[in-house]
C-alpha cells in the first residue's frame, strides 16, 4: 500500500538490526502502526505482538493483518454468497475468497457517499478521485459490509478483514499521487483499473493473542507490557489525518453521519487527530515523555526507532533522549541509504532535496 514512512522494504534491515543487538524473543510492540506491515512481519517471526495507531484505517490493517490468527469460515452470511460449500472444504482460504468475489462479481454500484463527492459525475466541485464506476463500486461494498454488521452476520475477524481488502483496493484505483490530499487532474492508468478486493494472506502459524489498538501512543504505553518497543513516528510537519482523510472516511463509514467535508478537495476535519509528532517542540517533548513511560511504565527493555535524515528531530537530539533514559554504552545508530516517498512532483510549491534519503534505525537498552 502506499503510504508515508511505510517500512515493507525496509523489513529485512530492521530484522538484521535486531539480530545484531540480539533481540529473538518477547513481546513487540508497533505503537505507530501505519500500515501494520512491521506488526504483521513480527508476528511472522513468533513474536507475540501489540500494536496501535491513531487512524481507524490503520487499527483495520493491524487488526486484519495481526489479530486475525485463522482464516475465518463466514458462517453467518446469506446463502446468495455461496460460502456454505467452502467452509469445511479443506482449504481454510475458501470461504474468504468466495465473499471476495461475490463482492467484487455480484455487487452492483450504487451512489453513495464516495460517489457523490470524489467522482466526476457525482461532485459538483468535479473532484476526480475516482472513476464513477469505482466510486459506485467503493459505496456498495462499504454499504454491504456495514448492513451484514448490522444485521449480527459478521464477526468482527471477518469485517475488519473484508475492509482491509477493501481499503487495499480503493489506494490500488485512487487517481493520486501517493497522497490524499489532492487528486490528479488527469485519470492515471490505475485509477481506470476496475476496483478489485483481493482476499489477504494472513499469518496464522503463530496462535499467541496479538492486540491492535486505535489510541495515541503516550496513552497507550501506560496501559501495555512489553519487551521491545518499536517507534515509527511521522518524520515531518504533513499530518497523516489530513494525507488519508479519504481512506478514514473509508474506514469510518458513514451509515450514522456522513463526515462535513470541505474544500477543493473534499477533506474531513481532522483537528482530533492532529499528531504532535508533526511539530519539532511538541514532538521533541512527546518522544522524551515516550520513552520515559516505555522504560517506567511499560517494563520495556528494547528500544527500537525510525526516522531519516530529513526529520524534524535531529540525530543529536535523539541520541541525547535515548542515552538519557537507556543503560550506559547501548545506544547504537544504524543507516540504510533508501528511495524516498514522492507523492508529488518538484514544483513551486516543494521541492524534494535528493531522490535518496538515509533511513536510520536507533537502538537502546532500557533496561
Ligand atoms: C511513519 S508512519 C508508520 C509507518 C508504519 N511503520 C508502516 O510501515 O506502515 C507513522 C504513523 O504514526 C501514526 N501516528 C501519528 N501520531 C501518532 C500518535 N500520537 N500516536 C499513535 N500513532 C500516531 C500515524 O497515523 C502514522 O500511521
Amino acid at each position: 500500500m502506499r503510504y508515508i514512512g511505510n517500512k515493507t522494504k525496509l523489513l529485512g534491515f530492521i530484522d538484521g538490526v535486531m539480530e545484531t543487538v540480539g533481540i529473538h524473543s518477547g513481546t513487540f510492540c508497533d505503537i505507530f502502526a501505519g500500515t501494520a506491515s512491521v506488526a504483521r512481519y513480527m508476528k511472522s517471526k513468533g513474536f507475540q505482538v501489540i500494536c496501535g495507531d491513531i487512524m481507524r484505517y490503520s487499527y483495520i490493517l493491524q487488526w486484519a493483518y495481526v489479530v486475525v490468527n485463522q482464516y475465518p469460515r463466514f458462517a453467518g452470511l446469506p446463502p446468495e454468497v455461496g460460502v456454505m460449500g467452502h467452509a469445511g472444504s479443506g482449504n481454510p482460504q475458501g470461504p474468504l475468497r468466495k465473499v471476495i468475489s461475490f463482492l467484487n462479481e455480484q455487487v452492483d454500484g450504487a451512489d453513495g457517499f464516495i460517489y457523490r463527492n470524489y467522482c466526476p459525475g457525482g461532485s459538483r466541485d468535479g473532484r476526480l478521485y475516482f472513476t464513477d464506476e469505482n466510486g459506485r463500486r467503493i459505496d456498495a461494498v462499504r454499504s454491504i459490509l456495514e448492513n451484514w454488521r448490522r444485521q449480527g452476520r459478521l464477526a468482527n475477524d471477518e469485517y475488519y478483514l473484508l475492509l482491509a481488502s477493501l481499503l487495499e483496493s480503493v489506494d490500488a484505483v485512487a487517481n493520486i499521487s501517493g497522497v490524499y490530499c489532492s487528486f490528479l487532474k488527469e485519470l492515471q492508468p490505475n485509477a481506470v483499473r476496475r476496483l478489485r478486493l483481493r482476499p489477504s494472506v494472513l499469518v496464522t502459524e503463530n496462535p499467541q493473542r496479538h492486540e491492535a489498538h486505535l489510541r495515541d501512543a503516550n496513552e497507550l504505553i501506560l496501559q501495555i507490557r512489553c519487551d521491545i518497543l518499536y517507534l515509527d513516528p511521522p518524520y515531518n510537519p504533513r499530518q497523516y489525518a489530513g494525507n488519508y482523510h479519504l481512506l478514514e472516511s473509508i474506514a469510518e463509514g458513514w451509515s450514522q453521519e456522513e463526515p462535513k467535508i470541505y474544500g477543493k478537495t473534499g477533506m474531513r476535519p481532522y483537528q482530533n487527530q492532529r499528531s504532535v509528532y508533526c511539530s519539532r517542540r511538541e514532538g521533541h517533548r512527546a518522544l522524551v515523555d515516550l520513552v520515559e513511560k516505555a522504560r517506567e511504565r511499560a517494563g520495556c527493555t528494547h528500544l527500537l526507532l525510525s526516522y531519516n535524515d530529513e526529520g524534524i528531530i535531529s540525530q543529536q537530539e535523539i541520541q541525547e533522549i535515548l542515552c538519557a533514559a537507556g543503560r550506559s554504552r547501548t545506544y547504537r545508530r544504524f543507516e540504510r541509504a533508501y528511495k524516498r516517498f514522492r507523492s508529488d512532483a518538484d514544483g513551486p510549491k516543494r521541492k524534494y532535496r535528493a531522490d535518496g534519503v538515509t533511513e536510520r534505525l536507533y537502538y537502546v537498552r532500557l533496561r
